[in-house]
């Protein structure tokens, strides 16, 4: 163990709670050889062109940005979040986020050059999210063009606020974008969410003075072309994969949401858990006042230094009066009145995910890199007594990233049906390969187990192509294909003739994003 690695796996310990004189029994069972042989093999870390995995494992192009779902609506760009809707054993329906643009790939504009308003639309029209039927052939799942299931949602699509609320004068918005990660609820909907929509049509920012209106990243901004409020985005857009309705729920607060994640409470109401991703902001849970609607309920905040779920109701909190007119103002600046109340501002909350068999709950905090955090860590929370609705709570470090450990800058997660935990990290796509990421080489998607000898090591079992992202892990019902969005191949690209990947189509090709399937015998060995 090097120097380096030792230190970090010293504050690993120290962060977990585990007891430091474990160390010479750890290290005396491995030179003995005393571990059961891994459950899978794992790769090493690669800086290839191409979505390289472990042995027995194999993937297949399920479908790529620009294919057509049919006569007049394509798959969008940077494909994310993945939900899988089973219909019967053989077909499905499969949600997919598409998150945000590359401008020169999609409308051929480069920084420094002229706008249109026509390449804005280009690119609105290749954002919000894809549904699409697929079906199991005897060569692994396959989506099915034309099928009248078929839709896109994207940054032109009008949608309603939910409960007929009223915001910055209108009762819709017009489109979502941003669709990083999502949920799905029991009653078969889908949750996705608006992650960076300050890059779009800007934002209104409240701080104790006012409110401050400010205009979007010079890339996008869609705001020179179209005058939305930007207080129509950062919110939750349920959407409803058979009949394509769409509402966005004011419940959850408004902010620059990763994911939400749905589970039930003992008594049967609905909570959903969700992360800001920005440096220092907080994780946040709706409790549903209804057993089959988050339309309504109690929003709280996490303080994960007292382990308590605080009240962001402003009949609860006086000191929000000092700066709401109404409970919907609270919702519409979410983040400062978290910070009033007390929410613990934490290392850039992504990804949520729920144990299926414990109950915990596990949030990726990909890095804090003004704060010295290159790495970030996944950390764990334990309701009281394993209910959802529980108030008080007991928070621990589950992993920290770095060296040591394997990965960077942990991402979206999902868990296989046998309970253990799938991983994936995003390394900017500027910063992978360079110090302090140099060693972990391109993205990957990592197998955590949870229970067994293994427990708590972390194998990279894939490894993404230049430049991109794995995200938006799922697995079909059966458990025996695992749905992968890979996001931003070649990102870095100055010059269409000379793009920095070639995946999936190879040759001198422009990158696509696309959803791939993975499946082979190591998967089933692990699932089955
Ligand atoms: Fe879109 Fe927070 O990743
Ligand atoms: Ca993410
Ligand atoms: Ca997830
Ligand atoms: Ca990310």
């Amino acid at each position: 163990m090097r120097n380096h690695d030792r230190r970090e796996f010293l504050k690993f310990m120290g962060r977990s709670g585990l007891s430091l004189s474990l160390l010479p029994f750890i290290n005396a069972c491995q030179s003995l050889g005393l571990s059961s042989s891994p459950p899978i093999t794992a790769i090493e870390p690669s800086a290839k062109d191409d979505l390289v995995l472990s042995p027995g494992l194999n993937w297949q192009k399920l479908i790529s940005w620009g294919d057509s779902l049919n006569s007049s609506e394509l798959f969008g760009f940077n494909n994310d979040y993945i939900a899988f809707v089973p219909i019967n054993d053989d077909e499905a329906i499969l949600w997919v986020n598409h998150e945000f643009p590359h401008p020169l790939f999609i409308s051929n504009y480069s920084r420094g050059s002229k706008r249109t308003k026509q390449q804005v639309v280009l690119e609105q029209k290749a954002l919000g999210g894809s549904i699409l039927k697929i079906v199991k052939t005897k060569n692994g799942w396959q989506y099915l063009p034309n099928d009248p299931v078929n839709r896109r949602i994207d940054g032109t699509t009008k949608i309603p606020f939910a409960n007929n609320e009223t915001i910055a004068g209108s009762k819709f918005a017009i489109g979502t974008f941003g669709n990083c990660a999502g949920g799905y609820t029991p009653w078969g909907t889908i949750l996705t969410c608006e992650e960076n929509y300050h890059d779009y049509y800007g934002e209104v920012i409240k701080t104790k003075q006012g409110f401050k209106r400010v205009h979007a990243y010079d890339e996008f901004a869609w705001d020179k072309f179209f005058n939305y409020s930007p207080e129509h985005y950062g919110w939750v857009v349920e959407v409803n994969p058979i009949t394509g309705y769409t509402k966005k729920h004011t419940s959850l607060g408004r902010y620059a949401h990763e994911c939400a994640t749905v589970t039930e409470a003992r008594d049967g109401r609905i909570v959903v858990y969700s992360g800001d991703d920005k440096n220092d902001e907080c994780i946040y849970k709706l409790i549903s006042k209804e057993q089959n609607s988050i339309d309504k309920g109690d929003l709280y905040v996490a303080d994960t230094k007292n382990g308590k779920w605080i009240s962001l109701d402003i009949e609860k909190q006086p000191l929000l009066k000092k700066y709401f007119k109404n409970q919907l103002e609270v919702l519409r600046h979410t983040r400062f009145a978290a910070h009033e109340v007390g929410g613990t501002a934490l290392d850039r909350p992504e990804d949520i995910e729920i144990d299926p068999q414990t109950g915990d709950v596990y949030v990726t905090l990909t890095n804090n890199k003004p704060k010295g955090n290159f790495h970030g860590s996944i950390l764990k929370i334990s309701e009281k007594d394993g209910d959802a609705a529980a108030l008080e709570f007991q928070a621990s470090t589950f992993l920290a990233g770095g060296e040591l450990t394997g990965f960077s800058s942990p991402d979206n997660m999902v868990f296989d049906r046998k309970g253990n935990l799938w991983m994936t990290n995003d390394i900017s796509d500027k910063a992978m390969n360079n110090p302090p990421y140099t060693k972990f080489k391109n993205n990957g998607l990592y197998y955590i187990p949870l229970r067994g000898a293994h427990a708590g090591k972390v194998f990279q079992v894939g490894s993404a192509p230049s430049d991109a992202e794995l995200t938006g892990p799922c697995f079909s019902d059966d458990g025996r294909t695992l749905f992968l969005s890979v996001q931003h191949p070649g990102a870095t690209t100055k010059d269409l003739k000379k793009p920095t990947s070639h995946w999936p189509d190879g040759g001198n090709s422009t990158p696509k994003p696309s959803v791939v399937t993975i499946s082979g015998p190591a998967l089933d060995k692990l699932v089955l």
